[in-house]
């Protein structure tokens, strides 16, 4: 059923920023409203116990609400708060960790534009840019405000020397000095890429042709190796808060055993090693793990030892552990590692997550031996649903 110009009063926000409406008792999910506004929709999808609508009129808007600045803000899904606040975008945050959490968080914000120093795009015939969300439709994209201007530079050399016969994926990611574009597929100017200013490391289909695969990060005194292939974190302001929150946690803590989970290139592995006797970091991906294997020499580090396996193969081996701190992909934890850190009994749990929901869902069997001592929300995605939540837990005695 399609329902036109259907007039609605919007409720509140739903878990993934969209708002809820009712209609005739049955709830309705509308995208890009705001709270308490009042809104003439129409019904895209209509199941038995609820429905999903568009916007077709604003009849009454939220005060907060504002103009988006994204040419392609209707289309693409890549953001989806662009159309609130700051203000209320930090509200939608915070009232979310607190219903989930049931403790009022501490809030820190990154910069709302151009933070992004990663992306993934993909390429149909020599067009670049976003899957629209769960399907293969490509929006076609010039400029990202999400992503930093030096990789919107690149992107505009990849739509200036457009390829028709170019199928693939493009990866460009950039620090303060180096800029490293990784493509996927045949492209034909890519001599004209290694001859632009703007890129310093060209891999092409695992390929070097020009640079390295991989860039240095500087953060504090320590520098990082990141190979193309290995996770950083995308919001350099973000990350450096989060140190900030783990150092001034760990200042005063006299701890023998650390272990860090989902360790990366061990950015926190390092940045801990310097509160405890030994830290270990566990990280599945090979060039991660040599990255961070790297980086224990590079910083001339001598408490830090970095496995490379899954942490669901090998958790089960450690004891007597005084910290973990778990910073899991958004699908956060599995069971068989919740269960053993459950067992385990550390005194501290630290739990970095980029997805309050399976955060929220880990908590739930964790809180068996943990307590939420402190909540910490760091804006790292700014103009999304998303947002960089540490939890730091102790163990209940
Ligand atoms: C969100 S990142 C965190 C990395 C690191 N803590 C940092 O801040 O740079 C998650 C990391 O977990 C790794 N990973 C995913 N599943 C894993 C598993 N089952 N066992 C070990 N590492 C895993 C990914 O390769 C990725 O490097």
């Amino acid at each position: 059923m399609i329902v036109i110009g259907m007039r609605v009063k919007v409720l509140k926000f739903d878990d993934l920023g969209n708002v809820i409406g009712k209609i005739n008792d049955k709830v309705c999910f509308i995208e890009k409203g705001l709270p308490n506004e009042e809104l003439e929709i129409e019904i895209i999808k209509d199941k038995k116990d609820y429905s999903k609508a568009v916007i077709k009129n604003i009849v009454k808007k939220n005060s907060n609400r504002i103009e988006p600045i994204c040419k392609y803000y209707d289309k693409c899904s890549g953001c989806n708060l662009e159309h609130a606040s700051l203000k209320l975008e930090q509200e939608f945050k915070i009232n979310k960790a607190i219903d989930y959490f049931e403790i009022s968080p501490k809030y820190y914000e990154t910069i709302d534009y151009n933070y992004r120093n990663k992306v993934s795009l993909h390429v149909k015939e020599g067009n670049v840019g976003y899957y629209k969300e769960k399907t293969h439709d490509l929006i076609e994209i010039n400029y990202c405000h999400l992503l930093s201007n030096k990789i919107n530079l690149v992107i505009e050399l990849f739509n200036k020397y457009k390829d028709k016969k170019f199928n693939g994926e493009i990866l460009i990611r950039e620090n303060s000095k180096e800029t490293m574009v990784s493509i996927i597929g045949e492209y034909q100017f890519l001599d004209i890429l290694k001859e632009s200013s703007i890129i310093t490391n060209l891999i092409s289909n695992g390929k070097v042709i020009k640079g390295n695969d991989y860039f240095i990060e500087s953060i504090n005194e320590y520098k990082f190796k990141v190979n193309y292939n290995s996770f950083f974190q995308v919001n350099r302001l973000g990350l450096e808060k989060i140190i900030s929150i783990l150092k001034d946690f760990l200042k005063d803590k006299n701890l023998n055993t650390i272990l860090d989970l989902y360790s990366g290139t061990s950015v926190l592995g390092i940045i801990m090693h310097e509160y405890a006797k030994k830290v270990i970091s566990i990280e599945e991906n090979k060039y991660a793990t040599e990255d961070a294997k790297l980086n224990i020499k590079l910083n001339k580090i001598d408490n830090l030892e970095v496995i490379n396996k899954k942490v669901e193969d090998c958790i089960d081996n450690f004891q007597d552990i005084d910290l973990v701190l778990v910073d899991p992909a958004r699908r956060g934890l599995d069971i068989k590692s919740i269960n053993y850190l459950n067992k385990l009994k550390s005194k501290y749990l630290i739990y970095i997550s980029c997805e309050m929901i399976s955060l929220k869902r880990d908590l739930a069997f964790l809180r068996e031996t943990y307590e939420i001592k402190e909540l910490y929300l760091v804006n790292m995605f700014p103009r999304t649903n998303k947002v960089e939540t540490i939890c730091i837990l102790e163990r209940i005695d």
